[in-house]
Parts: structure tokens; sequence; C-alpha cells
């Protein structure tokens, strides 16, 4: 073959693979609301792996933690028929976008990733409208968890609490020696994430079940209920007076700064510790919130895609929902996010000690029945039924409503908004 014609030959390849990746090029606009260090650095490599495959990532970026603010800005975008490409979105609001028709079918995406082998059923069935795919998931974050100082804690002379008696002690002793037992955020999400992890403890599995997933009256207004109130109420006096509207990882960062002793959250604060170049079980320490040890209250982050016309875009949405559910995003994600992968069958050698046990507890706590979708994080109530609960449970914390009237008020309210 003559020289020329194998340049020509080279040249017209090269073309061709920039029209093909040029004609497959889309652009997905996608709503979510990481926007913490360690949540941007998380997202980041959903947005570089995207890009990789010649897409467009436009960011929408809507802070707020809990997500809150970033459902009510994506609701007003869809009124107005504008609605982004992709958005984050979980637990049974998937459902109420489903019943609006204006979801994309994913199952095409879903069919060559083997997902319904891949997920467990509890999450694929959560993913799925009618029995078609329309949402990946991305992770499961553990919620009842409590970030530890070790170095406040032992010069404080105090021991990590495994209980809610000794937490009390433990808090005396860290107020006396001069530093913020809690790390807290006033935020109505955040209040209720601290709140649903102390009726798990408390109340149990069961209790918790009946209240906050089935929001039954009586479990609702009752002794047990009474008791979490009061110790979530106690926990009050152990926090600063810049508490109140503080973002959960400015909270966070009082606990890596050696401020605060400890913060209860969701293991997306590990990413910020780990953002911040701090070592698991040396410069903090990661326990299971007091009296909540093998039990698993989770949260699953998702994105769904809306109904897009163009063909580039409908590639783009593709691309996205098979990238995110491939082992490569999968580990490099979640290790950074603090989660452990959706995905069954992932290698652990990438992970902390933390994130082996939630592993691990995942798994027990489904055998044991202790794995319970989180009230606060939107998995396991209608929206309406958790904005009642966050009403009470914030008027609560923020007055001095008396527990009986709180739990009282609770199940009237909740009632109400069924
Ligand atoms: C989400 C996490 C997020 C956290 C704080 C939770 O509801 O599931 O992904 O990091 O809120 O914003």
């Amino acid at each position: 073959m003559k020289p020329g014609f194998i340049r020509l030959v080279a040249i017209f390849s090269m073309l061709f693979a920039m029209f093909v990746s040029a004609s497959f090029g889309g652009e997905v606009e996608v709503l979510h609301w990481w926007t913490s260090g360690g949540e941007a650095k998380s997202v980041g490599v959903l947005k570089q792996l995207l890009e990789a495959e010649g897409h467009t990532w436009k960011d929408f970026a809507v802070a707020g933690g809990g997500g809150d603010t970033a459902m009510t800005v994506l609701r007003s975008r869809a009124v107005s028929g504008n609605p982004p490409t992709a958005a984050q979105v979980k637990g049974p609001q998937i459902q109420q976008w489903g019943d609006e028709g204006v979801l994309a079918n994913l199952d095409d995406v879903a069919k060559k990733g083997d997902w319904d082998r891949l997920l467990p059923a509890v999450v694929s069935d959560v993913m799925k409208y009618k029995g078609h795919y329309v949402a990946v998931p991305v992770n499961v974050h553990r919620i009842n968890w409590m970030w530890c100082n070790p170095d406040v804690f032992r010069k404080a002379g105090a021991t990590i609490p495994t209980t809610w008696e000794q937490f009390s002690v433990a808090a005396e002793k860290i107020k006396k020696a001069g530093f913020i037992p809690v790390a807290f955020g006033g935020q109505a999400w955040q209040e209720a994430t601290v709140f649903e992890t102390i009726v798990l403890g408390i109340g149990g599995a069961a209790f918790f079940r009946k209240a906050l997933i089935e929001a039954d009256s009586a479990a609702l207004n009752s002794e047990v209920m009474v008791k979490c109130l009061t110790i979530f109420k106690n926990i009050k006096q152990y926090t600063d007076k810049d508490a109140p509207g503080r973002d959960w990882n400015l909270a966070t960062a009082m606990v890596i700064q050696g401020k605060a002793a400890m913060q209860f959250m969701g293991d997306w604060a590990k990413g910020e510790f780990t953002a911040a170049g701090k070592a698991p079980g040396v410069d903090f320490i990661a326990a299971p919130a007091p009296e909540t040890s093998g039990a698993f209250l989770f949260n699953i982050d998702s994105f769904i895609m809306f109904n897009v016309k163009n063909k580039d875009a409908q590639a783009a949405q593709k691309s996205m929902a098979r990238l995110i559910m491939e082992p490569k995003f999968q580990e490099v994600f979640n290790v950074n996010k603090g989660s452990i992968p959706v995905r069954l069958g992932m290698s652990r050698a990438a992970f902390d000690d933390a994130a082996l046990r939630a592993f691990d507890e995942f798994a027990s706590a489904a055998a044991s029945g202790a794995l319970l979708p989180s009230m606060a994080h939107e998995m396991a109530v209608f929206p309406a039924i958790r904005g009642a609960i966050f009403d009470v449970v914030t008027n609560f914390y923020n007055s001095d409503m008396p527990p009986e009237e709180a739990a009282k008020k609770l199940a009237q309210d909740v009632k109400d908004a069924m």
C-alpha cells in the first residue's frame, strides 16, 4: 500500500472518530445538593467519567444539606415545564415523579448492566415505577453514626458513650474541660436526623418501624416516644450558642478542629474528615450512635432522569445511568463520599474500617430485621408525613414544649397529613 493512501485512511478514521463522538456527545443538566468539600469531590468523579465519554455536564447544584431546598427548586423547574435532565431524588418521591409521567425509562441500560442481579431487591424495587427502572442508585449511607474526636475525649477524661446514660456522663466531663460536647447544626433536617437516631436506639427496630415508617398513632404518642423526645432535648445543653442554622459540614469541621467532641450524623460526615486529610481510627473515630450497634438506618442516594426529546441528551442520560452502576464509579465515589457501594459483589479492598463495618452490619441488620429506611432522609414516608414530623420535632427542640405535648402533637399532625 502506498504511504499516501495510508495517511489518507488515518486522517479519515480520525475525522470519523471525531464525528462519532461529536454526534453522541450530549448535555446533562444535573440537579444535586452535593456542595460540601467531601460531597463536591465525590460528585466530581461522575462529572469526569461522563466528560471522558464526550458528554457535557451542566452543574445544577442547590446548596442545603438533606436536599429540601433542592427538592423545592426541582418542583418549580418541573412545574414551569423545564426540568433538568437528571436530578438527585430518592425513596417514595421516585414514585411520585413516576405518577406524573415525566420520567425516562432506563430499562435498556438496566438490562444491559444486569441491575436486577446486581442490586438487592429492596433497592431495585424503589428504583422502579410500575416494574420499570426510572432511577439509578448511587450508594448506601448509614445514618446512625457518631463522629468523635478521640483527642478531645482523652483531654476531658471521657469515654466514647455506647448508651444515652453514658452520653450524659461523657458530655458533662467534656463541657467541664472547656470543649463543646456536641457539634450541632440547628436545621430541621439535622434535628430530625439526630431525633430518628435516638428513636432507633431507645425504641429499637420494631418501635422505629411502627412510629417512623408506619406512622402509627399509638407509637407516636407513647411513653417510649416521650422518653426519646426527652433524651433529644437533653442534648441541647451540650451544644453551643451558634448551633441554630449551622450547616452540617461546619459542625463536622468543629469535630475535625478539636473544638467539639462528637457529632451525630450520617456517614457523609466521613467524607469531610477524609477530604481534610484525617485518618480514621487515629484522627477521628466512627462509632455507632448510642444503643444502635447492629442496627442500620439506611439512606440511598439516586438519580431520576426526565424525558427529553434530544437524542444526544438521551444518550448522555443513559451513559450517566450506566456509569453510576459500574464498579469504577461505585468504588471511587463511595470511598470519597463515606458511603458503601449499592452494587453487590464489589471488592472491599479500597474501603476503611468504618465502611467495612457498614458493609457487615448492612448484611447482618438485613438478616435480623434491623435494616430500616430513614425517615429524615426521605426513604420511609411520603413528604407530607415527613414534613409534619419535622415541624413538631423542630418546634419541640426550639421551644419549652413539654415532651408529652410533643408526642401527642406528633400523632395528631401525622394523622392529619395522611
Ligand atoms: C444525602 C447525602 C448528603 C446529605 C447531606 C443526605 O440526605 O443522602 O448524600 O451528603 O444529605 O447533604
